[in-house]
């Protein structure tokens, strides 16, 4: 059976993975400044992650969600405490997409509205209506297309209160800084702004915070930069250092109602496992700081690069325009310097390393990116 060939890979087998480092089949090192899409966060092979996963398999692997599972709980007390939403509620499931379809259902539910608001070059996942609520028409099949999304330009608080003054509306959903957009960030002002709009007109507030969240910005939630509080967060990726894993953080005002929501692997012991270990070394090695310092760095130093357009984002989310399409400088990068980076769209490098990248590893970065610009 072949693969359904759907990935332009490189030609390259990833094997080994060690804190912001990984290792080809043919024992050739990379620095990691990618993340495997933003999804490592305490670095590879962390000790307590396997230490924490090993026991786990060992004891049990899997049990379903019709008995207690205490490890659920011992996610959300430890993401309650760090995030500083201890007053909110969690319900786990595997992946980014699957968060955003379900706190769209429950906005639905909450309201019995239909319409969804998102930004221009929003990106919210593949399946149903997270794919609708995602701006790309390439990727959008006939059936996802039911007209339950408008698309609105970034930062531009008029054009989305003349939607929301309709009344129509469920959700707005927001994604802090743009990743597959192009790490374009929300203004403070908008955030506010739209905080109260939402509250104004009793549409839900939904911040993704599946690839700013999660310590990434230098604060655990991306939307914190503006100091609101969405109604509701989803959350994936970095939450199990590669565990797939996605969460919603639900606000005290959506009462939950038995059989309402439900998965069969959703928060299934391992996951869980994964989930406090990440939780436990973001909090031990303080790496909320971490990714705000050595991203600032970062920032800074790639800010003196003058064949680099702009440099945008927020802590340890970092996009560089340039002005002609990066697809060379990237193949240098991973081929003769051996440093693995994203992309959004042609023209913009994306960084989404580790929040453990240290200011060595981040110099070593800086020396490698200036031999291939
Ligand atoms: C902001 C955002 N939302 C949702 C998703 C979808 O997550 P998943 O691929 O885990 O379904 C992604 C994935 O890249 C993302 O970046």
């Amino acid at each position: 059976m072949k693969l359904y060939d759907v990935y332009p890979l490189f030609d390259i087998n990833i094997v080994k993975g060690q804190g912001c480092r990984v290792w080809d089949d043919n024992g050739d090192e990379y620095l990691d400044l990618y993340g495997g899409h933003a999804v490592i966060s305490i670095g590879h092979a962390h000790p307590h992650y396997v230490e924490m996963i090993s026991n786990q398999v060992a004891q049990l692997g899997f049990y379903s969600n019709s008995v207690i599972n205490t490890l659920q709980q011992d996610v959300a007390n430890r993401l309650g405490e760090l995030s500083g939403y201890d007053d909110y509620q969690f319900f786990l499931i595997n992946s980014g997409a699957e968060a955003n379809e379900n706190a769209l259902k429950l906005a639905s539910f909450y309201n019995g509205r239909t319409r969804v608001l998102v930004q221009e070059k929003a990106f919210h996942g593949r399946t149903s209506l997270a794919v609708e609520a995602t701006h790309n028409p390439k990727i959008i099949a006939p059936i996802n297309a039911n007209g339950h999304v408008t698309y609105l330009p970034m930062n531009d608080l008029p054009a989305w209160e003349a939607e929301l003054v309709k009344g129509d509306v469920c959700a707005v959903m927001i994604e802090c800084i743009q990743g597959v957009g192009g790490i374009r960030l929300v203004t403070p002002e908008f955030m506010q702004g739209l905080r109260e709009l939402c509250d104004k007109y009793n549409t839900v507030l939904i911040c993704d915070e599946i690839q700013c969240g999660y310590g990434r910005s230098g604060k655990f939630f991306a939307h914190q930069h503006a100091g609101i509080r969405p109604d509701i967060i989803t959350v994936a990726k970095g939450i199990g250092n590669g565990f797939p894993m996605g969460g919603v953080i639900i606000g005290p005002k959506f009462v939950p109602v038995y059989g309402q929501l439900g998965t069969t692997f959703g928060g299934n012991h391992l996951a869980c496992a994964a989930a406090i270990a990440v939780l436990d070394v973001m909090k031990q090695d303080a790496l909320v700081d971490n990714a705000a310092k050595v991203g600032a760095y970062l920032m800074e130093e790639l800010q003196k690069l003058p064949q680099i357009k702009e440099v945008r984002g927020q802590g340890l989310m970092i996009g560089m325009e340039f002005d002609e399409p990066v697809k060379d400088i990237r193949r240098k990068l991973l081929f003769e310097q051996k440093v693995f980076t994203g992309v959004s769209g042609t023209n913009v490098i994306r960084l989404l390393p580790p929040l453990s990248l240290s200011m060595a590893e981040a110099n070593e970065f800086l020396e490698r990116f200036k031999k291939v610009i």
